[in-house]
Parts: C-alpha cells; sequence; structure tokens
C-alpha cells in the first residue's frame, strides 16, 4: 500500500514538468507523435539510411565544435594548431580522426541514402520536394567536404584548392564570381583560409541543419514510402486491410492525386 503511493508520488513528480511543457508548448505531443507514428510494416534496412546519415552530420557537428575550440584559422598557425591538436590536446587525436574519416562516412552515407530513395522510387509524387531538398543537402554537404579540406593548411591542403578554385572558376555564369568570393584575393592566402573557416563552420552546417529540419518535417508530414515490391502498396489484397486511419488527411496520409480519367494514383505512382 505504501509502495503504491510512492509510486504514484514518483509518477506525479516525473510527469509535472512533462505536463507544464505540454500545456504551454505542445512540444511532448509532438515528439510522442514523431517516436509512435505510423510507418509501412514491410521497409527495412534500406529506410535506416537516412537516420545513419543524420548521425553521421551529427558526429561531424559535435567533434567539429571541439576542434573549433584548439585550431587557428591563420596561414602561420592552421598546421601547428592542428599538429597541436593530435599530439597534446587530451583525445585530440580521437576527435580529429573522428572529424576526417567521419567526412567520408557522411558523403557516403548520403550517397547510399539517395541510391536507396532513388531506387524506390521514393522521390515521385508528393516526395518531390524532399528530393529537391536533399539536393540542396547534397551539395551543401560536399561543399562541406571541400571548405574543410583547405583548414589543415598543408600542402595537400593549398593544391587541393587551387584544383578545386580553378575548376569553380571555369564553371559557367557564376563560376568566376563565385570563385573571386571565395578566394578573397588574387591568390590563395590568409583571406582565402577565414572565408574557408567561417563557411565551413558557421555558414553551410547552420544551412544543413535548417534544411534538415525541413527534410524531416516533410519526412513526418509524407509519412515514408513502402519498397517497390510491397504486396499492400501494390494494392493486391492479400494483406490485411489497414485499419481506418482518424488522422487529418494531409497530416499522415497523403490526399489523393487523380490522374486524368479521375482515377487515383498511389504513392508510388501506380494506379489504385
Ligand atoms: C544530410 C543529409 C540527409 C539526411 C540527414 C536525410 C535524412 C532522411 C531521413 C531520416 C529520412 C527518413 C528515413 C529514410 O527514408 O531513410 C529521409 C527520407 C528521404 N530523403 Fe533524405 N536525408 C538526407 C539527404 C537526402 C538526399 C541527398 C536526398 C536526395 C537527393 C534525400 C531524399 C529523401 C527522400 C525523397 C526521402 C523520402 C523517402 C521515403 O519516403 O521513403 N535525402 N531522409
Amino acid at each position: 500500500m505504501a509502495n503504491n503511493a510512492r509510486r504514484k508520488q514518483i509518477v506525479a513528480t516525473v510527469l509535472y514538468p512533462l505536463d507544464w511543457l505540454e500545456e504551454r508548448s505542445g512540444l511532448v505531443g509532438g515528439v510522442k507523435y514523431f517516436l509512435f507514428r505510423k510507418v509501412p510494416g514491410d521497409i527495412g534496412w534500406g529506410h535506416t539510411l537516412g537516420s545513419a546519415t543524420l548521425t553521421a552530420f551529427l558526429v561531424q557537428a559535435i567533434t567539429g565544435v571541439i576542434l573549433a575550440m584548439f585550431y587557428n584559422p591563420s596561414p602561420n598557425e592552421a598546421y601547428e594548431s592542428i599538429q597541436h591538436i593530435t599530439n597534446d590536446v587530451d583525445f585530440g587525436w580521437l576527435v580529429r580522426g573522428m572529424h576526417r574519416w567521419g567526412a567520408s562516412v557522411f558523403i557516403i552515407l548520403l550517397f547510399f541514402h539517395m541510391a536507396r530513395v532513388f531506387l524506390y522510387g521514393a522521390y515521385k509524387y508528393p516526395r518531390e520536394l524532399n528530393w529537391i531538398v536533399g539536393v540542396f543537402l547534397l551539395i551543401l554537404g560536399m561543399f562541406e567536404g571541400f571548405t574543410g579540406y583547405l583548414l589543415p593548411y598543408d600542402q595537400t591542403a593549398y593544391w587541393a584548392t587551387v584544383v578545386g578554385m580553378n575548376i569553380t572558376g571555369n564553371g559557367p555564369f557564376v563560376g568566376t564570381v563565385l570563385a573571386q568570393i571565395m578566394q578573397g584575393g588574387p591568390a590563395i592566402g590568409s583571406d582565402t583560409l577565414s572565408r574557408f573557416y567561417s563557411l565551413h563552420m558557421l555558414v553551410a552546417p547552420g544551412a544543413i541543419f535548417a534544411l534538415i529540419g525541413l527534410h524531416l518535417y516533410l519526412v513526418i508530414r509524407l509519412g515514408v514510402t513502402s519498397p517497390p515490391w510491397s504486396r499492400t502498396e501494390a494494392g493486391s489484397g492479400t494483406l490485411a486491410p489497414p485499419e481506418p486511419s482518424t488522422a487529418r488527411v494531409g497530416l499522415v496520409e497523403p490526399t489523393l492525386r487523380r490522374d486524368g480519367n479521375g482515377r487515383g494514383i498511389g504513392r508510388n505512382g501506380n494506379a489504385d
């Protein structure tokens, strides 16, 4: 009996701040909805690649913040500060290694995730906008790799950036202007390094965070696609029909699009 009362008291103590937050923001309900939303029953490992990419990006963000505490973006200090991180700072070698190798992991996962979306046809109606957001994420992800490569300011970094700037400068229409803005002078030097540093640790990650927010909002709003071989998606009727949803149409279930003959078009673009 006493145990029961104690338990109730503990539950009430834990719930109080959550209720307080929920009443004022609706955040608790939002997180609950995100965690317990329904996804198709026949999705598999391929669908974990987006979350894997997100995890890789978060690792880059966290290790990058730690590196920024010790890195010095000036031509005379940059290389030394990186040597200092690797050799003297506690676990500096680990954090730097995670950031350096993690960059490749992030890009590889990004491509795997994009390949999964492409092969499953998950870019089709109504997810075209999310594909477009993804394209911007891909460009920004590769831009992160390019700007980060200069930061150690050793021979490899310098000459790789010379090549990259020449390629950019030869681009159509905006190429020359873009290269001039990024280089910040007639040759790669201290202005280039500080510009690359600012783009690498502020502008690009900020834009990526914002776009990931939009990307995930669209994933939640539209739901994830079943694989193309899904029997439920193809509507063969061999699986039990789904329970009628009480959710507002358009929130978790995209509104049905119709073709010219008034026939419904499924989420994979197939006629229902
Ligand atoms: C920082 C980069 C990215 C992150 C963190 C990310 C994250 C995610 C997550 C968590 C999902 C839901 C689960 C899944 O389908 O794996 C998803 C779905 C999706 N992503 Fe990405 N993504 C990124 C880049 C891209 C790129 C480069 C593209 C394509 C150009 C793309 C297109 C899509 C599409 C169309 C969906 C919906 C898939 C479906 O409904 O089955 N994403 N993304």
